[in-house]
C-alpha cells in the first residue's frame, strides 16, 4: 500500500532514502574506523598520529570541511530514520490482522529489531558525542588531545563495557542494513543472497572489530 504523493511517498521511494543514506552512513563508520586506526601508532616527536589526524579534520578547507562533513551525515541521519519511520508507518498500515507466515514473521522480527538497534545506535552517537567531541562527559577531556581522551575515556571499564555492548547491537543493525541495500540496490535475485550476505558479513567484522579493538587495547594496557 502507498501512501502520501509522488515518488517519496512510496515504499520503494522510502527504501531508496533508505539505501542511499545508508551508504553514506556506512561509509563515515568505515573511515572513522580506519582512521582511528592511528590510535595504535606510536607518537612521533611527542606527538600523537589521532591529535594530528583530528587537527588536520578541523582545518580542511580552512575549517568548513568539518562543518560539511557534519552538516551533511545530519541530513543523512535525518533522512534515515525519517524514511524508516514512514515505512514502519506504511507496514502497520498495510497489516490490519497478524501474520500466519513463518516468512513474514521473520522479516517482521528482523524490521523490529532494526527499530530497536536503530534506536540504541541513536543514544550511542549522542552519549559519544557528549564524550569524545564536546568531552563534557569525560572527566579531564582535553580539546584537541584525541589520543589522551580516547585513553582516559577507555580506562573507566564500564565506559569501554558501554562501547563494546553498543558495538553489538551496531553489528546487527549493520549487517541486516547493509543486506537490505543491496537487495533495494539491485542485487535482489536468490542466486545473490551468498553475495550479499558475505559482503554483509565482510563489512560488520572490519568496522565493529576495529571498533571493539579501540577499547580493548585500552583497557588491557596494549595502548596507554
Ligand atoms: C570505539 C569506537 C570509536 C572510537 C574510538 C571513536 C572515536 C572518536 C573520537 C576520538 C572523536 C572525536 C574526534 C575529534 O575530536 O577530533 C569521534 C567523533 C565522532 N564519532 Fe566516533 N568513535 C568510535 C565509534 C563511532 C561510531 C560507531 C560512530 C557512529 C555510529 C561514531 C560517530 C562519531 C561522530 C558522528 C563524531 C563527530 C565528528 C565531528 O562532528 O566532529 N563514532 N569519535
Amino acid at each position: 500500500m502507498q501512501t502520501g504523493a509522488g515518488f517519496f511517498g512510496s515504499s520503494i521511494g522510502k527504501k531508496i532514502v533508505m539505501a542511499i543514506t545508508g551508504i553514506l552512513l556506512v561509509g563515515f563508520v568505515t573511515v572513522h574506523m580506519i582512521g582511528n586506526l592511528q590510535l595504535y601508532l606510536p607518537a612521533h616527536e611527542g606527538v600523537y598520529a589521532l591529535d594530528t589526524y583530528g587537527e588536520f579534520l578541523r582545518t580542511l578547507l580552512h575549517g568548513s570541511g568539518i562543518w560539511i562533513a557534519r552538516a551533511t551525515l545530519l541530513t543523512a541521519a535525518i533522512l534515515h530514520i525519517w524514511a524508516a519511520w514512514g515505512l514502519t508507518l506504511m507496514n502497520r498500515a498495510a497489516r490490519p490482522v497478524a501474520y500466519q507466515n513463518q516468512a513474514y514473521v521473520a522479516s517482521t522480527f528482523a524490521s523490529r529489531w532494526m527499530r530497536v538497534s536503530g534506536v540504541v545506535v541513536l543514544i550511542f552517537i549522542i552519549v559519544h558525542l557528549l564524550h569524545l567531541t564536546v568531552g563534557n562527559l569525560l572527566p579531564g577531556f582535553e580539546q584537541g588531545k584525541v589520543f589522551h581522551n580516547v585513553v582516559t575515556g577507555f580506562q573507566v571499564p564500564w565506559v569501554s563495557a558501554f562501547y563494546i555492548l553498543a558495538m553489538v547491537f551496531f553489528a546487527t543493525h549493520l549487517h541486516h542494513g547493509i543486506w537490505s541495500m543491496l537487495q533495494t540496490l539491485g542485487l535482489s535475485h536468490p542466486r545473490y543472497n551468498g553475495l550479499r550476505h558475505g559482503l554483509a558479513t565482510l563489512l560488520t567484522i572490519v568496522v565493529i572489530g576495529g571498533n571493539i579493538s579501540f577499547p580493548i587495547a585500552v583497557l588491557t594496557g596494549f595502548v596507554r
